[in-house]
């Protein structure tokens, strides 16, 4: 099956971007661990990120129709701003787990709301890039068990 991973606004910044809060393994590692972990169970993920909600809703619109069976998302700070992001996630009704590398209930009060977390299958967040790898790891399990 094809798995979804989207990446919200500065996450291409990771590994420079404040480091203590969100570790030094950039975005193209956890990229290929991702796709390495896909493939080694007989599926493929495809990445996307983007600085940009548009684009993050049209590709998200596009999973309706393009055989994509699960999402795997960190909204970044649209987790705490887009209701468009969420609304497309409601309208193609493809499963998504919520992801962040950091864990937001322990930082700033803004963060602790999500648009998404009352629609995700779950929310994984806290363990640094590893977030990604349990998030893979379930939407796997997921998919087998389907
Ligand atoms: C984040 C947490 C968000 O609050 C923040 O805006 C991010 C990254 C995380 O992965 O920890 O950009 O989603």
């Amino acid at each position: 099956a094809k798995l979804l991973v989207l990446h919200g606004p500065n996450l291409n910044l990771l590994g420079t971007r404040e480091p203590g809060v969100y570790g030094h393994t950039t975005l193209p590692q956890i990229e290929q661990a991702l796709q390495a972990q896909a493939a080694a169970a007989g599926h493929s993920a495809e990445s996307l990120q983007s600085n940009a909600e548009h684009t993050l809703v049209d590709r998200v619109q596009a999973a309706r129709t393009d055989g994509t069976a699960f999402i795997l998302i960190n909204p970044a700070a649209f987790t705490h701003t887009s209701v468009a992001l969420r609304d497309a996630l409601a309208a193609v009704d493809v499963p998504f787990i919520e992801i962040h590398l950091s864990n937001p209930h322990a930082r700033e009060p803004f963060r602790q709301h999500s648009y998404f977390s009352d629609k995700a299958v779950g929310v994984i967040c806290g363990f640094g890039a590893d977030s990604y790898r349990y998030a893979m790891d379930a939407a796997l399990q997921r998919l087998s068990a389907s």
